[in-house]
């Protein structure tokens, strides 16, 4: 099987680290072009140190990380540290890492990298507010043709909203981009929080990492903990949801998934309910849309997946 070739565009973030840790550890699976980073859960300062932090950890410097936005394209940038720390990775103790940020902009690391790769070969995972993905469709408009599609972790549609009543956050966070994005025509499989909220992290499911006793388990367990005492505090007693590992299982374990085709548009302009993903399944021609919504999640095989790449 060859190895996808993929782009990860974060704002780690607490799930966007064990997302990014999922990542690193298959390479056989997953040909990581680069990291690019954008603000959002955090500064994009924080964002572009925290996914180098994580590269360290998992020992991966070779792969290039770019720091990219550090503001939405329209609206003022909203943090979420309320969920993720102040520094972005929970109680883990932050470091400045060994390797730099590598030279220019994410949007046109994006650019060069996607127009440099064979056409519908190069994946992007979208973890964050897709500013940097927007930017680079507009500064080289080829890149939607050319990229073979975008798993992004946003939106809600059952599920209500995560931030606002009716919004989650990495689409209210930049809803003009998201909105951008989702009406290319690009090909994208969404994971929003209708998807994400089947997989949540079980007291018996963290003692199944903490058990593993490895260097990376145990920052995933740390930063799982941190998600669950947030959880409790914030939200309710519900074990916490694993959001953005969700697109990286995707593209480890597609079968996992259930996914429909749909239309799908952000509201970008009413106060009260911007960052809205209006989801359609009605009169959606499953062989004409680009869009697919993840309906549904087989989350222990999510978790087994997490489990046996943290195991190495
Ligand atoms: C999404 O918002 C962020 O806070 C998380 O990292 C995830 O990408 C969930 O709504
Ligand atoms: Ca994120």
């Amino acid at each position: 099987m060859t190895a996808i070739p993929l782009i990860v565009d974060c704002d780690p973030g607490v799930d966007d680290a064990v997302a990014l840790l999922l990542a690193f550890a298959a390479p056989e699976r997953l040909e990581l072009l680069a990291v690019t980073t954008v603000g959002g859960n955090v500064p994009a300062r924080l964002t572009a140190r925290n996914a180098r932090i994580i590269r360290q950890i998992a020992g991966r410097q070779a792969v290039p990380v770019y720091a990219g936005a550090e503001q939405p394209l329209v609206r003022a940038a909203e943090a979420a540290s309320h969920f993720h720390g102040e520094s972005g990775l929970g109680w883990m103790e932050p470091f400045e890492p060994d390797v730099p940020t590598a030279a220019g902009h994410a949007a046109l690391a994006i650019v060069e990298t996607v127009m440099a790769r064979p056409a519908g070969t190069v994946t992007v995972a979208a973890m964050g507010p897709m500013t940097n993905l927007a930017l680079a469709m507009r500064l080289e408009p080829a890149v939607v043709d050319r990229l073979a599609q975008v798993v992004v972790m946003g939106g809600a549609r059952r599920e209500g909203g995560n931030i606002t009543a009716s919004a989650e956050y990495n689409i209210f966070a930049d809803p003009h981009s998201a909105q951008i994005v989702f009406s290319s025509g690009l090909p994208a499989v969404v994971l929003g929080l209708d998807a994400t909220h089947q997989v949540r992290t079980t007291p018996e499911r963290l003692a199944a990492i903490k058990a593993l006793d490895r260097p990376a388990a145990r920052i995933v367990a740390q930063l799982l903990e941190f998600s669950q005492d947030v959880e409790r505090r914030l939200v309710g007693p519900e074990p916490p949801p694993l959001h953005d590992p969700c697109t990286i299982a995707w593209l480890l374990a597609p079968e996992l998934f259930t996914a429909v085709p749909v239309g799908l548009s952000v509201e970008t302009s009413s106060p009260l309910t911007l960052g809205h993903t209006a989801v359609e399944f009605r009169g959606t021609d499953p062989g004409g849309s680009a869009i697919r919504w993840v309906t549904k999640v087989d989350a222990d095989g999510v978790y087994a997946l997490l489990l046996e790449h943290l195991r190495g």
